[in-house]
């Protein structure tokens, strides 16, 4: 039987969210934005969570910062502790300070200003026995090391080597955080990391190149409910096989931006 656990998440509101400048594959500054039906989805997911009885704190965005709405990028909490972000690209640098003023507001104490490019929770997840953590495109390998004394978990590093899964978060993601269970796609990372991938969840549920491409691994799971794009149609059937209830959201705005749910929401551990 599975069960969902209550969640405290972290989103930050699209009012200043544009593709301005491009950082990855999807990004196309020529391609408009709709604000309106941006702003419409966003408020969509974060009524969701509520409605399934999680905690949604919301930040203000900040103008000048149009990726401020993907929070998972501003941050790492595991155990209550804050590890800051610190962003491989100077558009999104100013992100870090404002989530580690957000921190601060809110009682957190435990906090920790990186010193390597990591970020946040686009590039580290969390299962019960491990911190994965990917690079290659954004994160620094020496930030793996800096998270895993930081947070006294061990830390499997992961080499990403798609340009268009850029993020862990674009290639995984974690099912159930009290079972190391997670669904992924292969094709993301390098041979030795598919391997090491194979080797620590041989159960996994693997995803297509299409469901992946769908943004179907950008999902946030409370390990009952799993939020993901409508568009990745291929993980419905296999997430409800193995007991999950998945829920279509769409958030095809952020997609242009090369992002979806999981890159929204950033998660509070306590
Ligand atoms: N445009 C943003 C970037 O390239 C998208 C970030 C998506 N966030 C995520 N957690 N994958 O940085």
């Amino acid at each position: 039987m599975r069960t969902a656990s209550p969640r405290r998440y972290l989103m930050c509101p699209p009012a200043h969210y544009r593709v301005t400048y491009c950082i990855n594959p999807w990004m196309d500054p020529r391609k408009p934005v709709d604000p309106a039906f941006a702003l419409f989805q966003w408020e969509d997911l974060r009524d969701r969570y509520r409605a399934l009885g999680h905690t949604v704190e919301v930040m203000d965005a900040l103008p000048g910062l149009p990726d401020m709405v993907f929070a998972a990028n501003g941050a790492t909490v595991v155990d209550g502790r804050v590890l800051g972000a610190r962003f491989a690209n100077p558009e999104r640098a100013a992100e870090a300070p404002a989530h580690l003023e957000w921190f601060r507001g809110h009682g957190h104490t435990d906090i920790q200003e990186p010193d390597h490019v990591n970020e946040g929770e686009g590039d580290f997840a969390v299962t019960s026995s491990w911190l994965l953590a990917g690079q290659g495109f954004r994160s620094s390998p020496l930030a793996h090391d800096e998270a895993q004394e930081f947070f006294r978990r061990p830390v499997i590093s992961l080499e990403l080597t798609d340009p268009r899964y850029y993020h862990l978060d674009t290639a995984l993601a974690v099912l159930d955080d009290t079972a190391d269970e997670i669904m992924y796609f292969p094709g993301a990372f390098s041979p030795g990391s598919r391997a090491v991938l194979q080797r620590l969840f041989p159960r996994a549920l693997l995803a297509t190149e299409e469901d992946a491409a769908g943004f179907g691994l950008n999902a946030v799971s409370d390990g009952l409910n799993v939020l993901l794009p409508r568009a990745a149609a291929g993980l419905f059937a296999p997430l409800r096989s193995r007991g999950f209830v998945p829920h279509a959201v769409d958030l095809s705005e952020f997609h242009k931006a090369g992002g979806s749910v999981k890159c929204c929401t950033q998660e509070l551990r306590p």
